[in-house]
């Protein structure tokens, strides 16, 4: 039996592993419950009354040698793989990892923000939580403007003064009353109406806002920049139309429509079968709100518009309820990404 201890000490001793499959097929050779050592303690059967001391303690012995080298083939196994100093294992390969994507909402106001930047326009940004000088009073809306109305704004605390603004027009105010012509800017961002929530309308949406103040600017020049703009955005065949409108803050005022870019013009559901779809509204900046700003209105002239981000992006993919915007089911969101 002593012989036999002997040649599996030496054995154990000399078994090397490098991976981990080794590792386990030393365990299955000497340790699992058909190994060699569990084999020899079945010996123990045979032994004779007076050398079963001694033969016991010669498989004491063997098992606990056969336990510490596992566990140190084990340890040389794991550094092995890992490298000298490493703890791991960067060739591994990774897991999949469920990362979101962008929002079409950021996928078309980044593109909307690019075209402009090509044509000298910066982006600022202004608080959506608005005083009524720069949401309502310095945009020269009258005191009993309708827009005022509880109906359309988020007043909030108990004060009339302060509400959610209504629309990005209150940044051109902040940028106006500090910094001078010439101003060529954009301000993207979220803003908020007390609207039914429906297919067509919700209560929080994006808009992106444009502002040039210089001296001489001209209502040709707001139509050559839009035209600048539909074309990149929708394609170079696209054309334009202006309808008058009116807001406070811009006279003349107007709406723009650009030909219908899936049927071309002829007439599809997208369009209503007009051939045309309302885009954006713009016009000329009112003189009273650059006085209001305390630029000098008998020098400098500009124009303004404002797009909404969720009627372009539903107009562009074909997206027929807003609401899927502020669900964020990662299955509709995940469609947009690389399209643009
Ligand atoms: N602020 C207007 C709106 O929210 C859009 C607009 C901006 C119109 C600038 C003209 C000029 O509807």
């Amino acid at each position: 039996m002593k012989d036999q201890v002997d040649r599996l000490l030496e054995e154990i001793n000399s078994f090397t592993a490098e991976t981990t499959e080794q590792v386990e097929s030393f365990r299955l050779k000497f340790l699992s419950k058909k190994g060699l050592v569990p084999a020899m303690f079945a010996e123990m059967r045979n032994v004779p009354v007076n050398e079963k001391k001694e033969a016991g303690q010669l498989l004491n012995n063997l098992k606990n040698r056969a336990n510490e080298r596992f566990e140190e083939l084990k340890t040389l196994a794991e550094t092995k793989l890992a490298g000298p100093g490493k703890k791991e294992d960067l060739t591994r390969p990774v897991g999949f990892s469920d990362a979101g994507t962008r929002h079409p909402i950021s996928i078309v106001r980044n593109e909307i923000v690019d075209i402009f930047q090509r044509i000298g326009y910066t982006v600022s940004e202004g608080p959506e939580i608005e005083d009524d000088w720069h949401n309502f009073t310095a945009l020269n809306f009258p005191i009993e403007h309708p827009a005022r109305d509880m109906q359309d704004t988020f007043f909030i605390e108990t004060s009339p003064d302060i509400a959610l603004r209504t629309h990005t027009s209150s940044v051109q105010i902040r940028e106006m009353e500090k910094s001078k012509p010439p101003i060529r800017k954009i301000f993207p961002g979220r803003v908020f109406r007390n609207e039914a929530i429906s297919a067509r309308a919700h209560c929080i949406f994006h808009q992106v806002e444009g502002l040039y103040i210089d001296e001489g600017v001209s209502f040709a020049d707001l139509k050559q920049s839009l035209y600048y703009f539909a074309t990149e955005l929708f394609g170079e065949n696209t054309k334009l139309r202006f309808r008058p409108s009116y807001f406070p803050f811009t006279e003349p005022s107007a709406e723009m429509d650009i030909s219908c870019f899936i049927c071309g013009g002829k007439g599809c559901k997208i369009c209503k079968n007009s051939g045309w779809v309302e885009i954006l509204g713009c016009g000329m900046v009112d003189p009273n709100v650059l006085e209001n700003c305390n630029i000098d209105s008998e020098k400098y002239t500009g124009f303004a518009f404002g797009m909404g981000i969720e009627r372009i992006t539903m107009l562009k993919y074909q997206i027929d309820d807003i609401r899927l915007f502020f669900e964020n089911d990662i299955r509709f969101i995940r469609q947009f990404t690389g399209a643009v």
